[in-house]
């Protein structure tokens, strides 16, 4: 499995998304999953699936240092308290002592963000949470995240796929070596009847969920979490990292439109201005 290394983290560069499975679907993914190869699963408390990703991971018997577990924070409880019993509540749901990363899910408008970015340094000063970061930050909150002090960001967590830009967020985190993961990275399968992608994925013998996942793996940094309730696309999705776009391919996917946001909640914050 090719990895994301910076000075904060070292992640696995294609991870499990769960949400939104729950129960015994959601243990079998992970397990799956895991047996495949799989060695990085996205979680969250809002996702109340933590438990079946912890029991996955047991019955899965792969060393918990092998593993790289991520888990959030929803954006009612970001205050130092808040976040204290946050952390403490998935650590027990997974049944874990610590996650490699803990995430802020979204940004509130009432939050002080310094005393949510501290409760995230206290987590990571407490070896409970190995790295954090930020879910769903706009590039001015994201920067003034960033260069507050307060915690060193390790990674980004939005929405990114072949339909939606994230040019200006991803400079950021370039510019501060913060890895970046894509969310609905495939878009909601979305690809599957887009005649562009279709056509590359003929090209190299593959599938348009491949090719829009191969799409944003190329580059240094980036990370994917596709869910995928079963084996089959499982598989499918650790394929995508050994498909080599070239120069045409990627200059035609660029060039599709880039502004559909499939994940904007009331709450969500102003994308451009926020
Ligand atoms: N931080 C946040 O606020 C946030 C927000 C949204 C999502 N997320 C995380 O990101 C993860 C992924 O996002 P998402 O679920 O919204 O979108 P996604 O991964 O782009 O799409 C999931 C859909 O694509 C299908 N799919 C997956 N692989 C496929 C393949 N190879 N061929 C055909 N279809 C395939 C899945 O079906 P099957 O299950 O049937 O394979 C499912 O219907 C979530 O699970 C969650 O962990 C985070």
């Amino acid at each position: 499995m090719s990895m994301i290394e910076t000075a904060l983290l070292r992640m696995p560069q294609l991870g499990l998304g769960t949400w939104p499975m729950k129960g015994a679907e959601c243990q079998a993914a992970v397990e799956s999953a895991i047996a495949m190869g799989y060695r990085h699963i996205d979680t969250a408390e809002m996702y109340g699936n933590e438990a079946e990703v912890g029991a996955g991971i047991a019955a899965s018997g792969v060393a918990r240092d092998e593993l790289f577990v991520t888990t959030k924070v929803w954006n009612d409880k970001l205050t130092k308290d808040g976040i204290a019993g946050a952390i403490a509540a998935s650590l027990a749901k997974l049944k874990l002592d610590y996650v490699d990363l803990f995430h802020i899910h979204w940004p509130s408008a009432t939050m002080d963000l310094d005393e949510a970015l501290g409760g995230l340094e206290t987590a990571r000063r407490a070896g409970i949470a190995k790295a954090v970061g930020v879910c769903n930050f706009p590039p001015k909150l994201f920067r003034r995240a960033v260069e507050a002090g307060v915690t060193p960001i390790a990674c980004l967590q939005v929405e990114h796929h072949v339909y939606l830009d994230q040019t200006p967020l991803k400079a950021i985190a370039r510019e501060h070596n913060i890895a970046f993961t894509c969310y609905s990275p495939t878009g909601k399968n979305a690809v599957a009847d887009d005649p562009v992608i279709r056509g590359i994925a003929q090209k190299h013998g593959s599938t348009p969920v491949q090719i829009a996942l191969a799409w944003l793996l190329r580059e240094d940094g980036v990370s994917a979490i596709p869910k995928a309730a079963g084996a089959m696309n499982q598989g499918a999705n650790l394929g995508a990292l050994s498909i080599n776009l070239d120069a045409a391919d990627v200059a035609a996917i660029d060039a599709l439109p880039k502004k559909r946001r499939l994940v904007s909640p009331a709450f969500a914050p102003d994308w451009v201005n926020g």
